[in-house]
């Protein structure tokens, strides 16, 4: 496995690969088995599998982790190695944004960015959508792998793609969880064991708004709001629970068949998003 730093030296590894499918995974770092899923989705499709771990800066909002984000980089390796991974990018924010972050070209996504995450965290898919951007300009792969997890995230990627004509397919991976139905993610590493255990209620409550969905009630508004009340009543900060149209992110039209329930949520220290599909 090789780990690269800067661009120079990326293409180089990559020269003389490119007539082999090359898969892409974008991550943080502090990998976990949620990442993990990705990688393996990405090799099983692609012939050499590069992830990138960068903490990007201009997708934190001021008053947000970027300086805490967990930086795990020795234990990630280990892990990606063991995944059979060819190619590990780790640039710094020098290599990313050589002219700064200030003055640096930005991808908005319209509408998609605004909504739901994009409300609580104003300018955050803008700098998620600039930094994969760079990423697939760097890297150029044939396929890009996302989490579900982030559902909102994988839709605006597929837009950006498929809008600025992005010569690469993107692929969206099941969300992996805890036995207790809790999404992974780094950020639950900011909870305590209690908390940890609570925070199982966002599946519980979006399993339960997907089983009154497909029983035939289709009063979402309702469902949205007794959502937002238990996990508020169980000491959660509630951003949204919401029932959209999966691929557009709006509120369905009375006969949508394809619909995304999506919660974000605050507890403790840890902001937890979720999501699961309905199919009708
Ligand atoms: P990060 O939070 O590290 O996540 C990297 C990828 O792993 C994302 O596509 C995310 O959806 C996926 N992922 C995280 N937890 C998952 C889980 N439990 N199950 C399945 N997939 C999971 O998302 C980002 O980084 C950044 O915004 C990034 C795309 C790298 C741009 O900076």
């Amino acid at each position: 496995m090789d780990v690269v730093h800067d661009i120079a030296t990326l293409r180089a590894a990559q020269n003389g690969q490119r007539h082999r499918r090359t898969g892409l995974v974008p991550t943080m770092g502090n990998l976990h088995a949620g990442h993990l899923a990705l990688v393996r989705a990405c090799r099983g499709a692609c012939d050499i599998c590069v992830v990138s771990i960068f903490v990007n800066p201009t997708q934190f909002g001021p008053s947000e982790d970027f300086a805490n984000y967990p930086r795990t980089l020795d234990d990630d390796l280990r892990l990606l190695e063991a995944e059979g991974t060819d190619l590990v990018f780790n640039p710094t924010v020098d290599t990313m944004y050589p002219d700064g972050q200030e003055g640096h070209v930005r991808v908005r996504v319209p509408s998609l960015a605004q909504t739901l995450c994009g409300e609580a965290r104003p300018g955050h898919f803008d700098g998620v959508a600039t930094v994969v951007a760079k990423l697939f300009n760097i890297v150029a792969p044939d396929e890009a792998f996302f989490g579900e997890k982030d559902w909102q995230q994988l839709t605006l990627i597929r837009t950006m793609a498929r809008q600025l004509d992005m010569p690469l397919t993107v692929t969206g991976v099941p969300t992996v969880r805890e036995p207790s139905g809790l999404a992974m993610s780094s950020r639950n590493n900011y909870l305590s064991h209690e908390e940890r255990e609570r925070a199982a209620l966002i599946n519980q409550i979006l399993m339960q708004i997907k089983a009154a969905i497909e029983r035939g009630d289709r009063a979402y508004a309702d469902a949205e709001a007794r959502g937002r009340r238990v996990l508020a009543a169980a000491g959660f900060e509630v951003d949204y629970v919401a029932v959209r149209d999966a691929n557009r992110l709006v509120p369905p039209d009375a006969d949508a068949n394809t619909l995304r329930i999506l919660a974000a949520a605050r507890l403790g220290r840890a902001r937890l998003i979720d999501n699961v599909g309905v199919e009708l």
